[in-house]
């Protein structure tokens, strides 16, 4: 069974051999690719939240392969990310994103103390986020100065990185903070999480639930599911908190009883029946929270919703060839917003893919902790 991930990280690492070095000519941190053309962040130039994926892929290609040349454009790509520091009106929530996988992993591959240091600095900059009243604010904005949301689950591994690099307690308590407020406010009774809450940000009072980038308001947009699910596996690796792990496992069941039958994850579980609209991204985010969630408790199940995913993304809707820069199709990054994409290649896909991928043949270097 192991064969066909083998062969997959084959010819995707040939693929990118190739298809990366346009993205070094052209001087761009690819967002998605169209075509033969890798296409840069529609918004907030290389202050966009996806700019850490494209050297995060490269460095499990670098650990794949031994070739220098996926070092070096991981490497070309960090430079851009850490000139964003003085730029810094584009950085939010997102850092986490950014910085852990790129400046982070240099850092955890490589040693290189500058690459910790700028890591430490991203870390520092996500606090500056922290609201007393419990919570991370995501986004920038009047009238965001509430807003809290699933993904940043995912972005709290920074702070606990952070943590043990300087073995102060502070970035962990607001990591902590912030998962207790996420427990109380976001899980719904059928186990989903909700996309965006609202909190009064002078008293930390619950407000609202905003639709975000899902179907409706209500809704499950699958890959906030995603990022709930991994994230809090990530967390419970981190604390050791056995409601962390309860928590990753209620998403992960009933992410479970939404997987295709084809293997594919629709871009909401409650979008209308009839409408054909996916997110494979959120099915590779989810691949990889679930085989981290089987490595923790060896629940059979869990595995087998990975290998679900992971075959149905390889049977239909991978592209080794050149049809495409880019590897995984029938990415959208929002129900409503066709404008940053829908159906098509975004490198955040291709990164979970490859994640798991490597985790399956038992090469991840783990780039979150
Ligand atoms: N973190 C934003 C998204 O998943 O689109």
């Amino acid at each position: 069974m192991t064969n066909q991930y083998e062969a997959a990280l084959a010819r995707a690492s040939a693929k990118y051999r190739l298809s990366a070095a346009d993205a070094g000519l052209k001087g761009i941190i690819p967002y998605k690719s169209e075509g033969t053309r890798w296409i840069g962040s529609p918004f907030a130039g290389n202050g966009w939240w996806t700019g850490g994926f494209w050297p995060a892929l490269m460095w499990q290609l670098w650990v794949y392969t031994g070739d220098p040349f996926f070092r070096d454009e991981a490497r070309r790509v960090e430079g851009l990310l850490t000139d964003e520091f003085r730029r810094f009106t584009e950085l939010n929530h997102d850092v986490g994103f950014m910085y852990l996988l790129s400046t982070g992993a240099d850092y955890k591959l490589n040693g290189d103390e500058q690459a910790r240091i700028d890591t430490l600095h991203a870390a520092s900059l996500m606090m500056g986020r922290f609201n007393p009243k419990g919570f991370f604010r995501a986004w920038d904005g009047a009238d965001r100065k509430g807003f809290a949301i699933i993904d940043c689950m995912m972005n709290l591994s920074l702070l606990f990185w952070a943590s043990r690099q300087t073995e102060d307690p502070r970035f962990f308590h607001a990591a902590r903070a912030h998962a207790d407020t996420v427990l109380r406010e976001f899980f719904r009774p059928d186990g989903s999480v909700s996309h965006i809450i609202e909190f009064d940000p002078a008293t930390g009072a619950r407000v609202r639930e905003h639709a975000g980038q899902g179907y409706a308001l209500g809704s499950q947009w699958s890959r906030g599911q995603a990022w709930g699910l991994y994230g809090f596996t990530l967390c419970f690796l981190n604390t050791g908190d056995p409601r962390d792990l309860a928590a990753a496992e209620r998403i992960a069941a009933n992410f479970t009883a939404h997987i295709r039958p084809d293997g594919l994850t629709d871009c909401d579980f409650c979008q209308p029946s009839e409408e054909e609209r996916l997110d494979n991204i959120a099915g590779a985010i989810a691949a990889c929270g679930f085989l981290e969630l089987y490595e923790i408790t060896k629940k059979e199940a869990w595995h087998a919703a990975a290998l679900r995913l992971v075959d149905g993304l390889l049977d239909r809707c991978t592209d080794f060839g050149e049809g495409i820069r880019g590897l995984l199709t029938h990415c959208t990054a929002s129900y409503h917003d066709d404008g940053a994409g829908r159906h098509t290649n975004i490198v955040y896909g291709d990164y979970f893919l490859i994640e798991a991928l490597m985790k399956l043949t038992g090469r991840d270097p783990m780039l979150w902790r």
